[in-house]
């Protein structure tokens, strides 16, 4: 499907997947809620209306495993049993039951509590840098940016280290679904088998965690279970899964995104090697020019017109907080990476009652890794200048991201 222009709108074509800033800047501009036959959604790009979808929760439900009605719930069998798990997902849940399952996790990622985190960061971070220092070159995405998020996830969940490989190879084969990927991969199959190892994994890891707790999220998830039908066992199960598969696939492609933009303007890398306050706003920047969920999955609840389109009950509405992050009627000069702007508005992690519970973890993590990459690596330079982006369309990262420094 073309615009007037020329205008590739298929968001799954593969030059729209490697590079969708332009499909989404005509989209904002000709037909911001544009219906996609081949995301079969209603797909929504200006920063107003993306932020509306967020605050209507009533009629733009998350609950999208109640709420699609039969044009999406086949009766396939690996539909259904990956659909049986993310079901419980808090992100997937609409109030109250949605309120429930935040208020227990969330006295868990306060600033406080996660502050004790930072040690331990430093520490990886130290680890992971002094094993590829004197090497001069490594794929930041296997080498750093995948393994310090799972490690510190797994750490505050109780999840050993040994077992980030297992895991690994089951939360890819989830991410090929959640990230709506445009391969030739059978998204499903691929999901349910990695939906049935987690699931398996965490049923093991509850059951020893029962007999012996631990100052861990899983032990803390454990006993909500215990004191009064606050959560069920499929919850827990469902919700551990959800935070060790959000804790590190965003957070590694948060790491790398941003470091490829940043080493792709290197005035700008400059000017957080000499400053250091700049770091924050630097991580704020690269979340709002190219962060890891460019968009999610509303469903409606009810038939409506909005912005002069009939939508139907039951219709996908997808918010692309991507487009909306580089709305120029909200940020000025959008498509520029400026380190000095202070983006606080951004919405890289979303909006309203599903704002990211992890969203401190991952800038703290983000803050502390650009700080040690950029002042420890001189010469630091991008080895591959064409990037190659994964083939997916809800999640967005580098397959690889090759570099180079001085050693010596
Ligand atoms: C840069 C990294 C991250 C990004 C860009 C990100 C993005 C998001 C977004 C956009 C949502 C809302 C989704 C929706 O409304 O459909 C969300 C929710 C969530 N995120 Fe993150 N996330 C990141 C890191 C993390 C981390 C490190 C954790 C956990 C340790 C985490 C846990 C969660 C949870 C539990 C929710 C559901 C919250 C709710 O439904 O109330 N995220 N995230």
């Amino acid at each position: 499907m073309h615009g007037p222009d020329g205008a590739d709108l298929d968001l799954r074509a593969w030059r729209n997947v490697q590079d969708p800033f332009p499909l989404y800047a005509w989209l904002r501009d000709h037909d911001p809620a544009h219906w996609s036959e081949s995301l079969n959604a209603w797909v929504v790009t200006r920063y107003a209306d993306v932020v509306e979808i967020f605050e209507r929760p009533e009629t733009f439900s998350s609950d999208r495993f109640r709420k699609i009605d039969e044009r999406y719930v086949s009766q396939r069998p690996a539909v259904r049993a990956v659909a049986e798990v993310l079901r419980h997902w808090l992100v997937f849940r609409d109030p109250p039951d949605h309120d429930r399952l935040r208020g227990l996790l969330q006295s868990s990622f306060t600033p406080r509590q996660l502050e004790s985190s930072r040690d331990r960061i430093e520490r990886i971070v130290d680890a992971l840098l002094g094993g590829v220092l004197a090497r001069g070159r490594m794929d930041f995405i296997r080498e750093i940016a995948f393994p310090l998020p799972a490690m510190v996830i797994a750490g505050l969940m109780g999840v050993p280290d040994a077992d980030l490989g297992q895991i690994k190879t089951w939360s890819d084969r989830l991410a090929a679904y959640l990230g709506g990927a445009v391969d030739e991969r059978d998204n499903f199959a691929e999901a349910s088998v990695g939906v049935a190892g987690l699931v398996d994994y965490f049923h093991h890891l509850l059951a020893e965690r029962e007999g012996r707790p631990r100052d861990d999220l899983v032990s803390l998830m454990l006993r909500a279970e215990r004191e009064g039908d606050r959560l069920t066992r499929d919850e827990v199960v469902a919700n551990a899964i959800l935070l060790l598969f959000a804790g590190h696939e965003t957070t590694t492609n948060l790491l790398g995104n941003g470091l490829f933009h940043l080493l792709r303007n290197p005035a700008q890398a400059a000017l957080v090697r000499g400053d250091p306050s700049l770091l924050h706003g630097a991580v704020e920047e690269c979340l709002r020019y190219d962060g890891p969920v460019p968009a999610t999955v509303k469903v409606a609840t009810e038939e409506l017109t909005w912005r002069d389109r009939r939508i139907r009950r039951g219709d996908m509405v997808v918010p692309f907080m991507a487009s909306a992050n580089r709305d120029p009627r909200q940020f000025a000069d959008p498509d520029s990476l400026d380190v000095r702007r202070q983006p606080e508005r951004h919405l890289a992690f979303a909006a309203g009652i599903h704002y990211c519970l992890g969203a401190w973890l991952a800038r703290l993590e983000a803050r502390i890794v650009l700080a040690a990459v950029l002042g420890r690596l001189h010469g630091l330079s991008l080895a591959l200048p064409e990037p190659r982006w994964r083939p997916m369309i809800f999640l967005r990262g580098l397959e690889s991201l090759p570099l180079t420094w001085e050693v010596g």
